[in-house]
């Protein structure tokens, strides 16, 4: 089975970033534990700061793996077009989320990506990456 996270802009700063939000861990550091937890999974990662490297990514990894785990970040709240590739592609697409955005201020609570997602896990910490994939492998 192979599963494919997409992150998209600023979280390559995880970590660093807002840390009382976002935790302490990198995302590098993380992605290595799921790999070690999931041996049987092949689990592939790509982070982009760019809305449309972020769309030309989900178009090529259609048909390529069993399931997308996407963390569009802010471009959640704001990007037709990212909902749009998730909208056109066959390959299930998870949206997930780190913090509970439905918690937060009242910008974050509307997401585009979420009628095209079969499901949407936010909250969790990174954990909710882990809980994208017990899902998919399910
Ligand atoms: C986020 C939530 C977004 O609102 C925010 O812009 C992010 C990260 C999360 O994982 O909690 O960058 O997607």
């Amino acid at each position: 089975m192979k599963i494919h996270i997409i992150n998209g802009p600023n979280l390559n700063l995880l970590g660093k970033r807002e840390p009382e939000i976002y935790g302490k861990m990198s995302f590098n550091d993380y992605f290595t534990e799921l790999q070690f937890k999931y041996k049987s999974v092949e689990i592939s990662y790509f982070q982009s700061n760019i809305e449309g490297e972020l769309i030309s990514e989900i178009q090529e990894a259609d048909h390529n793996v069993d399931g997308i785990i996407l963390n569009a970040a802010a471009y959640t709240h704001t990007s037709i077009a990212i909902a749009d590739a998730v909208k056109a592609i066959e390959t299930p697409v998870i949206e997930v989320h780190i913090s509970n955005i439905y918690a937060r201020e009242d910008f974050r609570k509307k997401s585009y990506i979420s009628r095209s997602a079969i499901g949407v896990i936010a909250g969790f910490g990174l954990k909710s990456y882990e809980l994208a994939v017990e899902s998919l492998i399910e």
